[in-house]
């Protein structure tokens, strides 16, 4: 297994590019079930995430080709000729579950893997199945697996979620486009994700309105056709790197950003004295002078502070001066950084949902493990500001979501590389 070694202390200056969005790919992907024209992905993210999607819509007789080293996904779903999403490609990542809604529009069966639970919580589909049912699917859950029938195809309804669900939102979407009538979701989630997905569906032929705002409505058509969509920018890749600048001191411009996406994060960052400014060219990033302050942090749904942006901010405010409150609000057990930063020297103390950090002066490299994506960032970010060597295994985490990590942070200066399979 791949470790990534950093020597902290070295300030940063330079250029980033942020890539497509993981989490908009995960969700256009399976929009390519929806209908027997291709669907072309630009700008997507090399990621290995990625590639267990492929290998998933693959997997149910779909084509996709990487094109461009990976930046282009060509995708063409003409001959489906297996409606079985299996457990052992479910189980290794949980947006697997956005192929039920696609499949059970277009031909009226489905059987998916129930996706189980995961490092950061149980992360139930339960909303997913009710609004599927919603719309007039049958579901039989057994052997692990969900098996979904719609005989005289979805109907239009009235979906009420009872709290705010990403993934949940683009399964019923993507069913919803294909129902017979209308559809109208409340409390739909308003990430930039959902945003992008309602613009690639209205490419393919969609009526969608409302996307961005807690309220979509949907008119169901007969077919789509095929269209080709560039992938949104990835907000937690560049909310990733905002940080970096802002740990190590240095100044870098993150290539493609745009502050509508990272609002929120923007906000906290300028309260705990870094500088964020929007150029032509993408979101500058610097210290205003000195040591960061604390400041509180609570997780919500967008357009809130992201929880995918929970451990990245934790490290920083290991460094900051005064003390900390971060809330997570979204996931129940969030913050399996905490104990590896600890070891790093952070002054960390967590109860149930809220960890109290108090700044330190200086972490202190160390090894430590990564335990999940968002997690194992988070420990390279603390590595670039600590003094002497971070070693941090496990990194297969990391390349689900970020490609090129130590690239993008070399070309500005890091001193991190990759040791292979160690
Ligand atoms: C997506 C993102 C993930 C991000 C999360 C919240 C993708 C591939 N992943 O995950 O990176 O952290 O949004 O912004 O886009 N829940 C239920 N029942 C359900 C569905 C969700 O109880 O049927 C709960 C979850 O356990 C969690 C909360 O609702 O506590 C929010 O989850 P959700 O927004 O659905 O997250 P994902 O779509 O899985």
């Amino acid at each position: 297994m791949d470790q990534i070694a950093v020597r902290g202390g070295q300030a940063l200056s330079g250029t980033i590019p942020i890539a497509g969005a993981k989490n908009a790919c995960l969700a256009l992907m399976p929009a390519t079930l929806l209908s027997d024209e291709p669907l072309t992905l630009t700008n997507a993210p090399r990621l290995s995430d990625i590639s267990t999607m492929t290998q998933l819509l693959a997997s149910l007789g779909a084509e996709v080709s990487d094109l461009q080293d990976g930046k282009v996904l060509a995708m063409s779903s003409h001959d489906l000729n297996n409606h079985t999403a299996d457990y052992d490609i479910v189980r290794k990542m949980r947006a697997s579950i956005l192929v039920l809604g696609p499949m059970l529009a277009r031909d009226g069966h489905a059987v998916v893997s129930l996706p189980g639970g995961c490092a950061i919580g149980a992360r139930p589909v339960d909303l997913h199945l009710k609004a599927l049912e919603a719309l007039g699917a049958e579901l039989d859950l057994r052997d692990g697996y969900v098996h979904a029938k719609a005989p005289g195809g979805l109907k239009g309804a009235e979906i009420e979620f009872p709290f705010v669900s990403v993934g949940a939102t683009e399964n019923v979407l993507m069913a919803a486009t294909l129902a017979k009538g209308t559809t109208v979701l409340k409390n739909a989630a308003r990430e930039p994700e959902i945003v992008d997905l309602a613009s690639c569906l209205r490419a393919m032929g969609a009526q969608i309105e409302g996307e961005g705002t807690s309220q979509i409505t949907i008119q169901g058509v007969e077919r789509l056709h095929g269209a080709t969509h560039p992938v949104v920018t990835d907000r937690i890749e560049l909310g990733t790197y905002m940080l970096a600048p802002a740990i190590t001191g240095g100044d870098i411009l993150l290539e493609g950003g745009k502050i509508g996406l990272v609002g929120a994060f923007a906000e906290k960052l300028d309260q705990a004295g870094i500088h964020v400014s929007e150029e032509p060219g993408g979101l500058r990033v610097k210290r205003k002078n000195g040591r960061v302050s604390a400041v509180d942090i609570v997780t919500e749904p967008f357009p809130g502070f992201p929880t995918d942006l929970q451990a990245q901010m934790m490290a920083l405010l290991c460094t900051a001066d005064g003390t900390s409150v971060l809330e997570e609000r979204i996931f129940e057990n969030r913050f399996m950084h905490a104990p590896e930063l600890m070891r790093m020297g952070a002054q960390i103390d967590v109860h149930g949902g809220t960890a109290k950090v108090t700044g330190v002066e200086r972490l202190k490299g160390a090894p430590v493990m990564a335990t999940d994506l968002r997690a194992s960032v988070s420990l390279i970010l603390a590595g670039l500001a600590a003094e002497g060597e971070t070693v941090v295994s496990r990194v297969y985490h990391l390349d689900r979501g970020y490609e090129r990590v130590e690239e993008k942070l070399g070309a500005c200066g890091a001193q991190i590389e990759r040791v292979q399979g160690v």
